[in-house]
């Protein structure tokens, strides 16, 4: 196992947890899903998918259901369909065109409740605008939003003309809208004016402008109005999204897409500083999202339905947009901050909408955690029946804290674990099939098949850890790195063979139960963030007082990992509390605010094997106060001993 001995402290606590919860005998017999549901899915995998795809709505049946050419395949292959017509139309068609679709709650306060009919007119609005601007099939389109409901109209009408959205989360840089955009060769962006957080104003368009001067591809910039304070508009390049959709009809003709056209690119981290655009195709990942949107929380028809990620990120793609929609769900979608105006807003969401089904992250509950129970305790909570965490490994003691305090010792706590890649959720409980044990996925969602192995691809015996793998193609799937098949190949299909790695240590218990550990690659996952070591790195080294730089993450009761930066300096220049803000501003301005180091640790050399690498596992030790293991094969052992001195000062401030 070659996870770093802190991921191994965290699953020995892990596996000394020893509580199970059993489903209730009354939400077993109301479930989704039933128990055969493993047998009969294993007994013909592609049967079981077969079944999903075929609920949703095609122009043109498909021929085959996988085309499997490792690592690439192809599913549901000859077959025609549209999603924004799966998301709405045939919702409106089947006469529940009133029913709401987002309950949208914004942070200042204003409400709205959109149905599908008007969810679908004011698509078919901004499709046309997006047509009669140029935008064509097959064009990509960069999202640079907040969380309003023109995000997810924007998406589906760019799904309805076959123009694939390449959605930027809010919080980033222009530095990476650049990247993305250029990548991607976007012909077109949508922002807003501004967005709010906290009660301020988030500069959205302004951060957009700065990209827009290194982004020749970009030809239209249309800008949604949120906040209503003036901003910079360029004749002939930027429009207001009301002035674009007046006008036009609130009928628009879907285009017939292949299964296998690109829905969407979302850029992810990875363990060089260049974001990887992950490809998501049509048909099989709708089938993915539908499928497990409906038996992991178990949707019902009067469920208010709310994941509170941000639709920037592949939650949100998955569990706001496709998935809830595809399947005629109701959702809450809320905009800003759970502590505005106060550290109760999220639970007095839950009471004035009924939530039933509540989706959020293991970061957002430790932080409710430190806040205190009273919080929860001001509002009832009592329409709550299955609660579901994301993004990182849950602990076990907040994993009890939200089933208690949150869901009141009765809503199954479903612990989802996958990634941007796979699309849908790949381990977690079936309320009303699963025992629950706190801090662990659980087991591979059926149609799935996962495994842990070694060093050697050899699968790890009951009981033991290595690296989780997926051993057989799924139909929501990433379908490759836009541009770069290579590198596909090289970061997921080439350490074992026949077998996606996914980049996560886990260990499974004597019954087969998964529990995650996290990155085993030199990712940091904050706050639920996937951010690479090699994207900070180069942020900082960027900066002229800076010579060499190593990020690491550093275990965080709140976040899950903190960044942690080691930096030597030009020159003689020994740091100083200044040039560290200096830095971190400077680490925000570039790939935007959160990824800022929590700590910043100065040295004069960092430290190095003799062949020049340095050793990031020497230093998220040093990081997290552990006893240093081998050093032996460090160039200079000096450099060690002040480094563990400094980072420990570095630690203090946090006390
Ligand atoms: O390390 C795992 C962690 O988040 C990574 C995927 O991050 P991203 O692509 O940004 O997608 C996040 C939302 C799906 C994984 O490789 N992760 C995600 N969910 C869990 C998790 N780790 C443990 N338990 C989970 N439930």
């Amino acid at each position: 196992m070659t996870t770093n001995a802190g991921s191994r402290d965290t699953i020995e606590a892990l596996l000394r947890e020893g509580r199970r919860f059993e489903p209730s005998p009354q939400f077993a017999a109301g479930a989704n899903a039933q128990p055969g549901i493993y047998a009969e899915a294993e007994s013909d995998y592609l049967a079981f998918w077969k079944s999903w795809a075929d609920k949703l709505e095609w122009s043109q049946p498909y021929e085959r259901v996988l085309d499997w050419n490792e690592p690439f395949a192809q599913w549901f292959v000859g077959g025609k369909l549209n999603a924004s017509v799966n998301a709405l139309d045939r919702h409106v068609a089947a006469g529940r065109g009133g029913r709401v679709a987002y309950y949208y709650e914004g942070e200042p306060g204003d409400r709205r409740a959109i149905t599908y009919e008007e969810l679908l007119r004011d698509v078919c609005r901004f499709a046309n605008a997006l047509r009669s601007l140029g935008v064509k099939r097959g064009d990509r389109v960069a999202l640079y939003m907040p969380m309003i409901p023109e995000l997810p109209v924007a998406m589906l009408a760019c799904a309805r003309i076959g123009a694939p959205h390449s959605a930027i989360f809010g919080g980033f840089s222009a530095d990476s809208i650049v990247d993305r955009v250029n990548d991607a060769q976007c012909v077109a962006i949508v922002t807003a004016d501004q967005g709010w957080r906290r009660g301020k104003h988030v500069p959205l368009k302004a951060t957009v402008d700065a990209a827009l001067a290194h982004t020749p591809s970009i030809r239209h910039c249309i800008v949604a109005r949120r906040v209503g304070e003036p901003v910079a508009m360029r004749a002939g390049r930027d429009l207001w999204w009301d002035d674009a959709v007046a006008g036009q009809a609130t009928m628009c003709e879907p285009e017939p897409m292949d299964s296998e056209a690109l829905l969407y690119l979302l850029y992810t981290s990875g363990t060089t500083a260049k974001p990887k655009g992950i490809m998501h195709t049509t048909a099989g990942y709708l089938t993915g999202v539908t499928a497990t949107h409906d038996l992991v929380f178990d949707l019902k028809d009067d469920d208010v339905y709310w994941c509170a990620a941000d639709i920037g990120w592949v939650t949100g793609h998955s569990y706001i947009v496709y998935g809830p929609l595809c399947n005629g769900a109701t959702s809450i979608i809320y905009e800003g901050t759970p502590d505005f105006p106060d550290r109760d807003r999220l639970w007095e969401i839950v009471e004035r909408y009924k939530a039933t089904i509540l989706y959020t992250a293991p970061t957002a509950i430790r932080t409710f955690m430190k806040w205190g129970v009273d919080y929860v305790r001001k509002h009832d909570l009592s329409s709550l029946r299955v609660l579901g965490s994301v993004g990182e490994p849950i602990n076990p003691e907040a994993w009890m804290w939200y089933y208690e305090n949150v869901g009141g010792g009765r809503c199954p706590v479903v612990d989802t674990w996958w990634q941007t890649e796979t699309g849908a959720i790949m381990i977690a409980p079936l309320p009303g099939i699963t025992t629950l044990k706190p801090g662990s996925a659980t087991k591979p969602f059926p149609g799935v098949q996962a495994d842990v192995v070694d060093e050697q691809g050899n699968s790890v015996p009951l009981g033991g850890g290595g690296y989780a793998v997926l051993r057989r193609p799924w139909p929501s799937m990433l379908r490759g790195i836009y541009g770069d098949p290579e590198r596909y190949k090289e970061t997921y299909w080439s350490k074992f063979p026949h077998m996606y790695l996914a980049g996560d240590g886990c260990s499974r218990d004597e019954e087969g139960d998964y529990w995650f550990m996290g990155r085993i690659d030199d990712v940091m996952n904050v706050s639920g963030h996937r951010i690479s070591t090699a994207e900070v790195e180069s942020a900082l080294v960027d900066h002229a007082a800076v010579a060499e730089a190593a990020a690491v993450g550093k275990l965080d009761a709140v976040t899950g990992q903190a960044i942690c930066a080691f930096v030597s300096l030009r020159g003689m220049d020994t740091g100083s509390p200044a040039l560290a803000d200096e830095l971190r501003a400077h680490v925000a301005a570039k790939l935007g605010k959160f990824t800022m180091p929590k700590y910043i640790t100065f040295t004069q050399e960092l430290p190095k094997t003799r062949s020049g690498k340095i050793m990031r596992r020497l230093l998220r030790d040093i990081a997290e106060g552990r006893m240093l293991g081998d050093t032996t094969t460090l160039a200079d052992s000096s450099v060690v001993t002040e480094l563990q001195e400094r980072a420990k000062q570095e630690a203090a401030k946090d006390a």
